[in-house]
């Protein structure tokens, strides 16, 4: 066989496979655009870019490994149809801002993030992780719009200069805070619309620099925190039912802190404001429109 015949048997075999390469001009800032079902990525005499954008494409995550850089800015990965990672994917490569977002994920192990210590920020959001094992320093974590039931009691690891300050964990069915154990550099937090039922200081230790603070639409029935520990603390959302409320005597909690915002709101009294508000614009206006018509009418005649 010729040596083009052979070339041709190989195009074949790729086509086959169904591998789809994106090709990239520039080592800078690589883009493969979505909807072009690309499966991998050939980055040849590039060893770091500022960013890699391969979202809403096919990614095939055994060809992993012509991601092999140094450096990356961004690398962002979202709508990829990810079931699974490989064992150490990104040991290695020095990521600022991993993007994982909208895939399929269900599970994050210990060893998905061994050998990544650099993260500014790791987002994780709209998967359907139940499990977080193990989580590598990242400045920023979102895990937001998940199933996520369990995370490790030492699942957030202390392997770099970051660590977890921004931690976004809302609309997941976690019922347990065990995992704030060691994360003292926590600046905000959002646990809005999870199963949790009771704040105290055993599974949520004083945070020196904790000031936004959101648990919305939990199942919050006990308190018992001594909140003159959260020195930062500036905002402290809990939207509740009027029974929740009854139990909770949240003036003699939060009299201690300086607060710049706290938002405990029962349902009722958050709707009521609100109704007589928009009846009260409503009438203002319809009455300014009759006004307006009765002084053109009136015009009309003296004319
Ligand atoms: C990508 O795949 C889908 C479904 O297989 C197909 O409809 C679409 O035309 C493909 N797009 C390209 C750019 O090949
Ligand atoms: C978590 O904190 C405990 C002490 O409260 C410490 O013994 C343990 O090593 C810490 N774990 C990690 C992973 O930093
Ligand atoms: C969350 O808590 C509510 C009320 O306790 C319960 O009905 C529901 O089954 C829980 N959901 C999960 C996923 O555990
Ligand atoms: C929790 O609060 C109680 C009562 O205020 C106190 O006795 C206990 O030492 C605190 N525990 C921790 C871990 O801070």
């Amino acid at each position: 066989m010729t040596t083009k015949k052979v070339l041709v048997l190989l195009v074949m075999l790729a086509a086959t496979e169904g591998e789809k390469i994106c090709k990239p001009e520039t080592c800078r800032s690589v883009y493969c655009p979505a909807g072009s079902n690309y499966t991998t990525i050939l980055l040849t005499g590039c060893t770091s870019a500022e960013e890699i954008i391969f979202d809403g494409n096919e990614l095939d995550v055994n060809s992993w490994d012509d991601f092999r850089m140094s450096r990356i800015g961004k690398l962002s990965l979202r709508f990829n149809v990810l079931r699974d990672l490989p064992a150490s994917a990104f040991a290695n490569i020095l990521i600022d801002d991993l993007i994982l977002s909208h895939n399929e994920l269900r599970v994050i192990k210990v060893d998905h993030f061994v050998g990544v210590s650099s993260l500014n920020a790791l987002y994780l959001d709209n998967n359907l992780i139940e499990v977080v094992e193990s989580i590598p320093s990242t400045r920023i974590l979102d895990l937001s719009n998940n199933r996520i039931k369990t995370i490790g009691e030492d699942a957030f690891l202390r392997s770099g200069p970051n660590f977890c300050q921004y931690l976004y964990l809302k609309n997941n069915r976690l019922d347990n805070l065990r995992f704030l154990k060691n994360l003292s550099d926590l600046s905000v937090l959002d646990m809005s619309n999870n199963n949790i039922t009771t704040l105290n200081n055993r599974t949520f230790p004083p945070m020196e620099n904790l000031q936004v603070v959101d648990f919305s639409h939990n199942f919050i029935i006990h308190v018992d925190l001594d909140v003159a520990e959260f020195r930062s603390l500036r905002t402290f959302q809990i939207l509740m039912s009027k029974q929740d409320e009854l139990k909770i005597h949240w003036n003699e909690i939060f009299v201690p802190l300086n607060l710049y915002q706290l938002y405990i709101v029962s349902i009722l009294t958050f709707t009521i404001p609100i109704i007589i508000v928009l009846s009260v614009i409503i009438l203002v206006l319809s009455c300014k429109k009759r006004k307006k018509l009765f002084k053109d009418t009136e015009m009309k005649i003296l004319k």
